[in-house]
């Protein structure tokens, strides 16, 4: 539906206020970059494309441009000079004809839903200008919107409006849909404005009324125009967006047992019958299959749990990590790297990093692969139905055939065929007496 749509994001604004060294919209909320939220919107609109505008300092923000899913061309603006001289900045990206949408790159909470009605709205009056409006509980800071005869005339700063204006009017979210034939016009006429020296996108509106083209407003819900300026912000838009996961994933069919204590990823895929336990957190790239079941206390980010397959408590999973059907991780584990096949089990006290676990292999409590040796990482093979004692320390590389058990406490450093029984660690010495001569020798003379 929106093939006519050039999508532009300004985001060349510094964002001083978040006081930290990185960049404003690399802050991450729900493990994705705010930026990647904004361009991810787009993907959902399927414009035709997408423009970004950037300051030519932010080579970090342009870098995760180029990273994300959806393509984006990135156009430099300097100086930054204002919201409208930003647009100018992307003059040549923009189409002759067809639609202009708006964006900011610090408004991540913003709906495709909301991006369609304005865009509906616009065409609906085939108007030169559409605004989304909204009334936040501190209207403080936006620019209001101002009607002439029922029909939108300006933007007015807030630091230019009236009293009257700045009491009663709708402020703007700041987002706009434009008729790209006519925007070239409206470009051309903006001139800088006292005291802050800028060009406001906003005043497109007053020369578009003083030619008679149309403009229209229609309102959202506020909350969707939360602009992120502040480390407070950013943990208020985090909440809101932990809230919608969490409802999505319910009405998809996942059980959480206490949501407001699982905190989810943006990219998180769950299906229906997936359970989760309290206190679950997860980073980015993450699926799970249904029936799989994670108990309380986890961390997983770069993982695949299969279909029923159980996790936890206080299992940790890191990137590149496929969990099989059926298959248990559990308390205090950690994997990375690794592929725990169909049915297999970790149950308790280990580490497995870069290594494959075959199918109903069995990894015992206190197994650690020694995946560094302090230069390099090394992979470690279990085959299918291995057994491996507690306390095994495997040194990679290494392969243990399938089928072959190894005794506990173990250090195994050469391979183990299929089948074997290896057993690598001091032997028992047993002296009879022992005891009570060793007690006799130490202790205390009366
Ligand atoms: C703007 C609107 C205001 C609206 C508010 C909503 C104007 C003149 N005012 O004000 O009516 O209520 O947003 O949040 O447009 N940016 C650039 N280059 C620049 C300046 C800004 O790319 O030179 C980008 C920023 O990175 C940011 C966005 O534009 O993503 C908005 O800029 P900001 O300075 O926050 O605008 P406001 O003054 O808040
Ligand atoms: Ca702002």
């Amino acid at each position: 539906m929106s093939d006519s749509v050039t999508l532009v994001v300004l985001a060349a604004g510094k964002g001083t206020r978040m006081k930290s060294p990185r960049p404003k919209v690399l802050h991450r909320l729900a493990g994705r970059s705010m930026i990647h939220h904004v361009l991810a919107l787009a993907a959902e609109l399927a414009p035709r494309r997408a423009v970004v505008v950037l300051a030519p300092d932010m080579a970090e923000v342009a870098a995760e441009v180029e990273r994300a899913p959806q393509p984006a061309t990135i156009v430099f603006q300097e100086p930054q000079l204002g919201t409208g001289h930003a647009l100018l900045a992307a003059r040549d990206q923009l189409p002759a004809a067809g639609e202009v949408l708006v964006v900011y790159g610090d408004t991540p909470l913003l709906t495709s839903a909301t991006l369609r009605s304005l865009l509906e709205a616009r065409r609906a009056a085939a108007a030169a200008v559409a605004v989304l409006g909204m009334r936040p509980p501190d209207p403080g800071g936006y620019g209001r919107l101002a009607f002439a005869g029922g029909e939108l005339a300006a933007i007015v700063e807030e630091r230019h409006a009236d009293d009257e204006l700045k009491r009663d009017g709708l402020c703007n979210a700041g987002i706009m849909a434009f008729d790209a034939a006519r925007l070239r016009t409206l470009l051309d006429a903006l001139e800088i404005r006292t005291p802050k020296n800028e060009y406001y996108l906003t005043d497109v509106v007053a020369h578009a009324h003083a030619r008679g083209w149309p403009c229209v407003a229609i309102e959202m819900p506020w909350l969707e125009a939360l602009g992120v300026n502040s480390q407070a912000q950013l943990a208020e838009a985090e909440a809101v967006l932990q809230h919608r996961l969490r409802q999505a994933a319910m009405t998809a069919g996942v059980t959480l047992i206490g949501p407001e204590t699982v905190f989810l990823a943006a990219d998180a895929q769950l299906e229906a019958d997936v359970e989760i336990g309290p206190y679950v957190v997860f980073g980015p790239g993450v699926r799970v299959a249904r029936g799989a079941r994670i108990l309380p206390f986890c961390h997983l980010e770069g993982v695949t749990i299969g279909p029923g397959a159980q996790i936890g408590p206080f299992a940790r999973f890191r990137p590149h990590s496929e969990i099989g059907a059926g298959a248990k991780v559990g308390n205090f584990v950690e994997v990375k790297n690794a592929v725990l096949e169909a049915g297999a089990k970790a149950n308790h006290l280990s580490y497995i990093g870069d290594a494959r676990i075959g199918a109903k292999a069995n990894i015992g409590a206190g197994t650690i692969v020694c995946n560094y040796d302090g230069f390099a990482k090394h992979r470690t093979d279990i085959g299918a139905g291995a057994f491996i004692g507690s306390n095994t320390a495997l040194v990679a590389p290494v392969t243990i055939g399938a089928g072959a058990v190894v005794g506990a406490g173990s250090t195994i450093s050469r391979d183990v065929p299929p089948g074997s029984l290896s057993i690598a660690r001091g032997r028992q010495t047993d002296i009879p007496d022992g005891a009570a001569r060793l007690r006799a020798r130490r202790a205390p003379k009366s």
